[in-house]
């Protein structure tokens, strides 16, 4: 009678409830025979008003129901009515229309309408099975997705009453994991180490462990470790005292200003070995000096610091400091690439959508498909610039201008050299942040330049000391 297995028909339509709406008694037993064979729950009526009065009393999955109920009409007109009432009442409820040879076309326009299917009178009932057994499954996965999604909003909302999430966007399992335990972490005292790729959210995470600190109030410093040329850090971090090299004035690093709060420090994997040992030291006896003094201070600082570079192959080559990479991993937090959590690509997407503009349902998918090497920020900037661009207030797919998704994830976007040489003079030929521009790793980035013949210009950031 099926093509399909009778076993997995049966688990679709097993304790499904369906509603039969015909008046011709012969029909509405047929269907019922058919259904409840397979297991189906079903509810007959033999009128609009019958119908609709079971469906406002019964969980009902599917309806199923005809389009003339008086023997001598023939136009359709009660049938649409009825759809449009059940429709009404309950969106999301399938509908299979039954429909004489002479009346697709209303059939067809009702499917447009919202209508699930449609099937021609008289039936062959491997056809209707399918049917049936497809909206139902469809329903049941739609109905489990709907579940899983209120019991995180809901997950979302106990956290974000307790904590401040600094209005993080996410939908995923594996971001609520994260930012809970962001949460949780952000009451001990101990460093805090955030990796994960480019443009990520290591800093939004960041953010999150220090605002839900016992030193929410205290002094919160950010430095960036990427953009300091390396004999800048030093001064940075830990002052200078008058005189230490020409022209330098008594100054307080961030250690000092920062004592009593937090330091967040970013590109972690970028530091040079020999202030490793310096942030090694203030770690571990919280004593430091500015440069060119002998006389040591005291701070007590809270450490929260981001790498995109993976740590333990830098130890391997002796590029970082175990003993320091054990000092600020006592709690890592590793924050996952967009790619392996994409359902927070739309709700970003709408977050980031300037007021007033929609994502066509072209758009969405373009979004879900694209690999979004440069995660999150990079996703941020498709979205801006589409808003800037698009004479539409529904973004249509191509505003977004991503590249062609390729059919395995790339690492790195595809540039030519006009984007690399405009990103380069945009940053001032700071390296570091024309690769953030371009949603690429400064590795990524160097290698591209390479490939393109630029010339890596001297950053005319601050003049060495
Ligand atoms: N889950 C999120 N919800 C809302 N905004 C986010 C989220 N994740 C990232 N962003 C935004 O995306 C941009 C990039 O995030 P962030 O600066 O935290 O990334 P990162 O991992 O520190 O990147 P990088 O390695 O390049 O420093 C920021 O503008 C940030 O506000
Ligand atoms: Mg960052």
């Amino acid at each position: 009678m099926s093509h399909d297995s009778p076993g997995s028909l049966h688990a679709s339509l097993a304790s499904r409830t369906v509603l039969v709406i015909d008046d011709n008694e012969g029909v509405r037993t047929a269907f019922d025979v058919l259904l409840s064979l397979h297991g189906a729950r079903v509810l007959t009526a033999a009128s609009p008003a019958e119908g609709l009065s079971a469906l406002a009393r019964q969980g009902v999955d599917l309806v199923i129901q005809d389009m003339n109920f008086r023997r001598e009409a023939t136009s359709g007109a009660e049938g649409i009515a009825l759809f449009r009432d059940i429709r009404a009442r309950a969106p999301h409820v399938p509908i299979i229309l039954l429909t004489a040879w002479t009346q697709l076309e209303t059939a067809v326009e009702l499917v447009r309408a919202g209508a699930a299917d449609y099937i021609a009178k008289p039936w062959e009932d491997a056809r209707l099975l399918t049917s049936v057994r497809n909206l139902l499954d469809l329903g049941r996965a739609r109905a489990e997705a709907e579940a899983l999604r209120s019991r995180r909003a809901e997950a979302r909302a106990a956290l974000a009453e307790r904590f401040d999430l600094r209005g993080i966007i996410y939908e995923s399992e594996a971001m609520q994991t994260l930012v809970a335990m962001a949460t949780q972490v952000a009451h001990a005292e101990v460093p805090v180490l955030i990796t994960g790729p480019n443009g990520a959210g290591k800093e939004v995470l960041a953010d999150i462990v220090q605002a839900n600190s016992e030193r929410a109030d205290r002094p919160y410093f950010k430095v960036n470790l990427a953009t300091l040329p390396h004999e800048l850090i030093e001064a940075e971090l830990f002052g200078t005292e008058a005189g230490a090299f020409t022209g330098a004035r008594a100054r307080a690093g961030r250690f000092e200003a920062a004592d009593g709060g937090t330091l967040f420090l970013d590109e972690l994997g970028t530091l040079a070995v020999g202030s490793q040992t310096k942030l090694l030291r203030v770690l571990q006896t919280g004593e430091f000096e500015r440069l060119g003094s002998n006389n040591p201070r005291r701070t007590h600082v809270r450490i929260i610091a981001a790498t995109n570079t993976n740590l333990r192959r830098a130890i391997r080559d002796g590029s970082f400091r175990e003993d320091l990479f054990y000092r600020l991993n006592v709690i890592e937090l590793e924050v996952p690439a967009l790619s392996e959590r994409r359902e927070d690509i739309l709700p970003l997407a709408q977050h980031f959508l300037e007021h007033g503009f929609q994502l066509s349902p072209e758009a969405q998918d373009a979004l879900l498909r694209y690999p979004w090497p440069g995660n999150v920020r990079e996703l941020q900037n498709a979205i801006r610039r589409a808003c800037l661009l698009s004479g539409e207030r529904a973004i249509a797919a191509a505003a977004l201008n991503l590249p062609a998704a390729p059919s395995v994830p790339v690492e790195e976007p595809d540039l030519d050299r006009a984007s690399v040489a405009a990103a380069l003079e945009r940053a001032h030929g700071v390296i570091a942040h024309a690769a953030r521009d371009l949603g690429l790793s400064r590795q990524a980035l160097y290698r591209r330049m390479e490939k393109l013949g630029l010339k890596t210009e001297t950053p005319r950031a601050p003049p060495a000391p």
